[in-house]
């Protein structure tokens, strides 16, 4: 088994490893929070951060060494208002957010799980969005891109499927209007090899 390097303490003061339900106003005081759901080394997140940075963004990703990747690029940039959490995206929605706690909730290139025989590990599942309009804030975000043709149309089977979400294809939530222009690291390596990825959003009533 490869060993990890113990991380350089200072790096875990971007990082929530929790135990437990979060109280995100203790993370980034009273400021609106938005999510980057299998964030993997931050690349998005950060850009996020930077963009809008009266936001507080926590990136969630359940690979521990992505996650400290993910926490040197948040050091280097600087960013106060972005923090990364260690956690599987089903037990940050099941057990770890508060209800109504998130303005908006990024998706970028989640794993597509193209076989027909691996539909079960795809992460879009009707419980599962329903856990996400839980956390969301009413009118807030689910916003997702993906390279995948099969997937994105599974997806928007699925959240068509709940009667609380509603389409909002410009990706405004609160106020804000979501710039769907800017890329994630899978992104770009997916338009490198030719291949579109296409937004999708919702709004949480
Ligand atoms: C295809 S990569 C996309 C990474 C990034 N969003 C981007 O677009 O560059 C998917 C990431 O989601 C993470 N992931 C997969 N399933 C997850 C889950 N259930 N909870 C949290 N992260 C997950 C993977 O470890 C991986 O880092």
């Amino acid at each position: 088994m490869r060993r990890l390097k113990p991380p350089a303490p200072d790096l875990l003061e971007q990082v929530v490893i929790p135990a437990g339900p979060i109280d995100l106003g203790a993370i980034f005081g009273e400021c609106p929070v938005v999510l980057d759901v299998g964030c993997a080394r931050a690349r998005y997140t950060v850009k996020l951060g930077e963009r809008y940075p009266e936001l507080g963004v926590l990136g969630v990703e359940n690979k521990l060494k992505r996650v400290l990747a993910g926490a040197k690029r948040v050091a280097a940039a600087g960013r106060e208002n972005v923090r990364l959490l260690c956690a599987r995206a089903e037990g940050l929605f099941g057990e770890i957010l508060p209800p109504a706690s998130v303005l908006a909730a990024f998706f970028i290139c989640p794993d597509p799980w193209p076989k027909r025989r691996h539909g079960r590990r795809r992460l879009f599942q009707p419980d599962f969005v329903e856990m996400v309009r839980r956390a969301l804030v009413p009118g807030g975000g689910l916003f997702v891109k993906t390279d995948d043709p099969g997937y994105y149309e599974w997806i928007r089977e699925v959240v068509a499927g709940n009667p609380r979400f509603e389409p909002c294809p410009e990706w405004t939530a609160g106020g804000t209007a979501f710039d769907p222009t800017i890329t994630s690291y899978y992104e770009e390596r997916h338009a490198a090899e030719g291949r579109e990825t296409r937004p999708l959003g919702w709004s949480a009533r």
